[in-house]
């Protein structure tokens, strides 16, 4: 890049000049293992990424949310000895709820996914899981995922949102389809957080006390009942009151009418992974209900609103990484780049620190080998900084196999998740379509994706986004296309871009 206007004619490399190698696929010991920290690429990518802005939370910048607590209210302990998740524990907690892709000023009512983020203060240490409003995800490779951010967000030029950008991108990558095809459906446009599901959409892991493993998918099913705006109403709220969603669940709240959610979960025996006929780790699947049932585990109640926005709001921060005894990460390949990408980003947005602030700070007490930084505040006085010591400060020695990991062995490969038989992209959001959408939901998802591409959307993107919806279902995408090509689209979805 010899100056600002040039376009690179050649492929991208690292910040050095060497060859970047990919932007599609981060290295991983085999197709289905764990990546490696030795990418220096993958990392320079996910560390810069995390720099690009200052300040403002970059995605999710826009959101709020309130302390509340969670109870658990059935027997799980045959899936995990998390403290918890004990029958009769009860956990304070912290949720934060947002939009991914606007600004801090953003209206809330913009068509987006909605962030659902919980942070528990167990007894155990800080445990955080921190999911959406939908049970899946665009990608399903963490490479992928600056680029698809920047994708969803600004032009370089005339800094304006742009509908040509999301499709390039979305039918660039056909794994989005289950993603998209739930985002701009029915349940695409929460009426309020309060009448939202949340899952943790990722894998995890649950380990009980005899060391028995099992892998696990969070839901969280709305008491107060799922509600959704048409594109039409929330137009209009996004002009009367950008911060309606906020506003609404800090006046419940006031009010004393506290929402709360009940947790479930689906639970998949350890081997069952190794031949189900889905990948469980790919983050644009989700495990059919009649294959893996819900089971209930407890409530969580919004009952305290906070006391100062950007002290408890805007300097919380949470980490899909941040587990407890009990619970434990995945093989997906999403999960493991997050855990490396939260903190890194608080480190940066909020200070090295950061876990040190209240909002952050967990309940029980804390004997890190971590030392100074700006705004130390907590610290150890004069004792030993460095591990083992003879002055009795006590320091961590396990060792061996650890209790929540899983086996892994390959070559290290750059390779998408080996496929199997159920792994297409396109059959999830095809059923979801056919199956589980009335034929006025079909019709309002013609809709808004006919609006979405008739707002500035051009070849060959057009072509390929009709191709894409014709892959999710044939009938659908002949419809989008014919209202396309006729021109008889609505105006473009607020937040779906300025085109
Ligand atoms: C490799 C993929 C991903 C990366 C690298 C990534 C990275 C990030 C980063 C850096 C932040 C800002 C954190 C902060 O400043 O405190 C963030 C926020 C967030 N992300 Fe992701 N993300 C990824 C995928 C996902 C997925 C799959 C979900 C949901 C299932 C998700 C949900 C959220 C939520 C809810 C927030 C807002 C957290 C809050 O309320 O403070 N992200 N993400």
């Amino acid at each position: 890049m010899s100056d600002h206007s040039d376009k690179p004619k050649f492929p991208s490399t690292m910040s050095t000049g060497a060859p970047a190698v990919s932007d599609r696929f981060s290295l991983s010991v085999g197709a289905d293992g764990p990546i490696v920290l030795s990418d220096v690429h993958f990392l320079e990518q996910m560390a810069h990424f995390n720099r690009e802005k200052t300040i403002e939370r970059q995605p999710h910048a826009k959101g709020s949310g309130a302390f509340g607590t969670f109870e658990t209210t059935e027997d799980v302990s045959r899936f995990t000895k998390a403290a918890l998740f004990q029958k009769g524990a009860q956990t304070e907690m912290l949720a934060r709820f947002s939009t991914v892709a606007g600004e801090q000023g953003s209206p809330d009512t913009w068509r987006d996914v909605r962030g659902f983020s919980l942070k528990f203060y167990t007894s155990e240490g800080n445990y955080d899981l921190v999911g959406n409003n939908t049970p899946i995800f665009f990608v399903r490779d963490p490479m992928k995922f600056p680029h698809f951010i920047r994708s969803q967000k600004r032009l370089p030029d005339s800094g304006l949102r742009d509908n040509h950008m999301q499709w390039d991108f979305w039918t660039l990558n056909p794994e989005s389809a289950h993603q998209v095809t739930y985002l701009l459906g029915p349940r695409g446009l929460p009426r309020t957080w309060r009448h939202m599901n949340g899952y943790g959409s990722h894998t995890y892991m649950w380990v009980n006390e005899d060391g028995d493993r099992f892998w696990v998918k969070y839901h969280f099913h709305t008491n107060q009942g799922m509600k959704f705006f048409t594109d039409e109403e929330a137009s209009l709220m996004s002009g009367r009151d950008a911060d309606f969603h906020r506003r609404d669940l800090f006046d419940a709240i006031a009010k004393g009418d506290f929402p709360s959610w009940e947790m479930s979960v689906q639970v998949m025996p350890y081997e069952d992974a190794k031949t189900y006929r889905i990948n469980p780790f790919d983050l644009t699947k989700v495990w059919p209900h009649a294959d893996y049932p819900l089971i209930k585990v407890g409530r969580m109640t919004l009952n305290r609103n906070p006391e100062n926005f950007h002290a408890q709001i805007e300097q919380a921060a949470f980490s899909p990484g941040n587990t407890v005894p009990g619970i434990g990460l995945s093989p997906d390949k999403m999960l493991q780049g997050r855990a490396f990408a939260y903190n890194d980003a608080q480190r940066n947005r909020i200070g090295a620190n950061f876990h040190q602030l209240p909002v952050n700070r967990p309940k029980v007490p804390v004997n890190t080998y971590m030392f100074g930084g700006p705004m130390e505040y907590l610290h150890t006085g004069s004792a030993p900084v460095y591990a083992p010591n003879s002055a009795n400060r006590p320091w961590s020695d396990e060792q061996g196999r650890v209790d929540n990991g899983w086996q892994a062995d390959g070559d290290m490969v750059r390779s998408a998740y080996t496929l199997r038989p159920g792994d297409d992209d396109f059959s999830q959001p095809g059923t979801m379509v056919r199956e589980v959408f009335s034929e006025a939901e079909r019709e309002a998802l013609v809709n808004t994706v006919a609006g979405s591409l008739s707002g500035g959307v051009r070849e060959p993107v057009l072509s390929r986004a009709f191709d894409y919806w014709k892959s999710i279902d044939a009938g659908i995408g002949a419809r989008i296309e014919e209202k396309v090509r006729a021109g008889a689209a609505p105006q473009p979805a607020e937040g779906m871009g300025e085109g």
